[in-house]
């Protein structure tokens, strides 16, 4: 037995922390992960705006399959590395970056928020992260880069009126925005369930649903109720001249809108277009595919009018499947092996042999055609 007592044991341990007043903040703080944050998110919006956010397309099995393959994507360990300085800066468009993160386009970010695009932007920018606006943004082009003077992307959705298309990459580049990203994924909607379900448009339509939905999120409906209408600040002024809903306030699904606005014979011609008007770096966003990536090399780098934008990296992406229905796994080959690829075959070497060299090695390849690549194994370059 020592001579201790129970309240110095006690005082030793306690410590009251100071209370933060900000509820937000102190729910974030509380968030350890995304998935914490999603369940925030969940209890905050209205189901309608949640699903618009969350979901995705055609019986969600893409969004079901992308998940798990992210899941299953593991780190090789490696230990006594001497980790005490690690730097994870990197550079992207020859411009350095804190790290390899950048903020991807979201439209209609308002009815989350009525901050909406200006406040991820304002957020980007003190990370130092480029920020992409969106064609389908409820800010515009040039209120985001007069709230931002950090890296601004834009992000193009390819209108059937090619005027309009134009007319918002000069306004980009007038307004210092770095890059232009056409999303070429889109030229074609797959439903998304959950939105057709709960027949969400945009504006949310005020049904009875939608207001006994609204009276169990009172600090959503209290935001959405006191800002001023939703609109695609990007497009308005266009769709209100030309007619058609979800320009001002008429509400429309995004399926509507997408499929009466958006130019499904959308091709390379246009992205080949775009290069010739836009005198930037330019981000093809949505391929899936090596041979794609390939092509983009080809119709991006080929017809660059400036010798440096020759110099790329291509990225494939893998997403939720949040507009296409399902897809081959094709996607999860392409991410895991092109890079390793690259890997093996050194940093100089033309990407149509490192399209063929993740081809060859995809798992079910024919062996035979691997050729002079066979038995080669992927291994790490040394530090
Ligand atoms: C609410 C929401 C709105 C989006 N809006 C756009 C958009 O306007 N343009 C676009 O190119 N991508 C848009 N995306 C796709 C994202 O930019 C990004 O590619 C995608 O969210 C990444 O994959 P994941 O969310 O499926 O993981 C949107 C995504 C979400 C969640």
């Amino acid at each position: 037995m020592t001579g201790t007592r129970p309240w110095d044991t006690l005082r030793s341990v306690v410590r009251f922390g100071r209370i933060e007043t900000d509820p937000v903040e102190r729910r974030l703080a509380r968030a350890a992960s995304v998935e914490d944050l999603r369940r925030l998110a969940r209890r905050r919006l209205p189901g309608g705006v949640f699903d618009y956010i969350d979901g995705g397309a055609e019986d969600e099995r893409t969004l079901a399959n992308n998940s798990a393959a992210f899941a299953r994507i593991q780190f090789r360990p490696r230990v006594l590395r001497e980790v005490g300085d690690v730097d994870p800066s990197t550079t992207l468009l020859g411009r350095p970056l804190p790290y390899p993160l950048v903020l991807a386009p979201t439209g209609y970010t308002r009815v989350a928020d009525p901050q909406g695009e200006l406040a991820v932007a304002r957020s980007a920018e003190r990370a130092q992260l480029p920020y992409t606006l969106s064609t389908m943004a409820t800010r515009s082009i040039e209120d985001v880069a007069a709230v931002s003077n950090g890296r601004k992307w834009f992000q193009v959705y390819t209108f059937r009126d090619r005027g309009l298309v134009k007319d918002m990459i000069s306004r980009a580049a007038e307004s210092g925005y770095e890059a232009i990203m056409p999303t070429v994924d889109l030229a074609v909607l797959g439903q998304r369930d959950r939105d057709v379900r709960r027949g969400f448009t945009m504006p949310p339509k005020l049904g009875l649903g939608t207001l006994l939905d609204g009276a169990i999120h009172p600090g959503w409906t209290w935001a959405f109720a006191r800002s001023e209408p939703i609109k695609f600040a990007n497009v308005a002024h266009h769709v209100a001249h030309q007619g058609g809903g979800s320009g001002g306030s008429a509400p429309a699904s995004m399926a509507a809108y997408a499929s009466m606005k958006f130019d499904p014979n959308l091709s390379w011609r246009d992205i080949e277009w775009m290069r010739s008007i836009w005198d930037g770096p330019m981000i093809i966003k949505g391929i899936q595919s090596v041979e794609d990536a390939v092509l983009a090399v080809h119709h991006v780098a080929d017809v660059s009018r400036r010798a440096d934008h020759r110099e790329h990296d291509v990225a494939l992406r893998r997403d939720r499947g949040r507009r296409i229905g399902p897809r081959r796994a094709g996607g999860e080959q392409a991410v895991g092996l092109a890079p390793r690829s690259r890997r093996h075959l050194g940093p100089e070497a033309p990407l149509d042999q490192v399209a063929a060299h993740a081809r060859a090695h995809q798992p079910g390849a024919d062996p035979a055609h691997r050729g002079p690549l066979r038995g080669h194994r992927l291994h790490e370059r040394p530090r």
